[in-house]
């Protein structure tokens, strides 16, 4: 069995935590079972020289997770990846890791469609990677709005124009999600999250119709200012490239930046990039995760 899961963008800026985006960026994972017992991994790409090929590797870690609510788990297991996604980047690799183990475990296990539907899948995964807004984006694919209720993680899959041409631009250094989410504080003044509020709605109509708009839609106040001292070449690209009247924002918890660009403004915004720093025009993935024929 084959899945392709596309890299994803959380935050865009304003929608920490909630809003997302599928890129055109994709890692593949095979896998295979076998009736003997044992568990071979073979990984190429990116994270080849440092992720575990043993039961800590995550698409692993995630398919016994997916194992343990269906049943079904085989004698033994061979899991070959094709990463093409930036580890460490913001750009959404641990969850496709993750929701790749939860698609391809379900895709194993007899009628595991049945028991576990799209939806299941999003709470599964969101509940491995501890944050929605991701997996929302890996999952249904397009720009997506992932929230909590008290049955787990939701999200639904809204319009985007097929105006967006999106830039991520990628340094060579990563960073860690969990360290960025410690310099988040606890509480935020309240005028910081009436902004950030009006700024998430707004955001939506202006990726669906109003792209004028992207530049104020895409300005924060709840995650970005708290992290830039940490990633100051992150927060530097990002202001270089809003002052241009580039729509910029930190590409989830970073150090990736990404320009919520057109058709007509992306050609512009690839020159921004520095020395050190890839310049990737990726488009909107529309499709999510999938099986793939082999
Ligand atoms: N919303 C998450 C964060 C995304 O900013 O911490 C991490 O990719």
């Amino acid at each position: 069995m084959r899945v392709r899961v596309p890299a994803t963008s959380a935050n865009l800026g304003p929608g920490f935590d909630a809003l997302g985006l599928a890129l055109e960026l994709y890692d593949d994972v095979v896998v295979r079972v076998t009736d003997e017992a044992g568990l071979t991994v073979d990984v190429a790409g990116m994270g080849a020289a440092s992720v575990p090929r043993n039961a800590r590797h995550l698409v692993v870690k995630s398919m016994r997770a997916t194992f343990k609510v269906l049943g079904g788990a085989p004698a033994g297991l061979e899991v070959v990846c094709a990463n093409r996604i930036p580890h460490g980047r913001g750009l959404g690799s641990s969850a496709a890791a993750i929701v790749a183990g939860v698609v391809a475990a379900r895709g194993l296990v007899v009628g595991g469609s049945e028991r576990m539907d799209d939806a299941a899948v999003l709470a599964h995964a969101a509940e491995l990677e501890g944050h929605p807004d991701n997996v929302a984006a890996c999952v249904l694919g397009g720009l997506t709005i992932a929230w909590n209720d008290e049955s787990g993680a939701r999200a639904i899959k809204v319009p985007v124009s097929d105006a967006l041409a999106p830039v991520a631009f990628v340094p060579g250094s990563s960073s860690s999600t969990k360290a960025a989410r410690k310099l988040l504080p606890e509480s935020v003044p309240h005028a910081d999250a009436v902004a950030n509020a009006a700024r998430a709605a707004l955001l939506v109509e202006a990726l669906r119709s109003h792209p004028d708009d992207l530049l104020g839609a895409t300005e924060d106040r709840l995650h970005q200012p708290y992290r830039a001292e940490a990633m100051p070449k992150t927060a530097a690209l990002v202001a270089e490239l809003r002052d241009a009247g580039i729509p910029a924002v930190v590409s989830g918890a970073g150090p990736s930046v990404l320009a919520l660009t057109t058709t007509d403004s992306r050609d512009r915004a690839v020159t921004f990039a520095r020395r050190g720093w890839s310049a990737l025009p990726l488009d909107v993935d529309r499709k999510g995760a999938h099986l793939a024929p082999l």
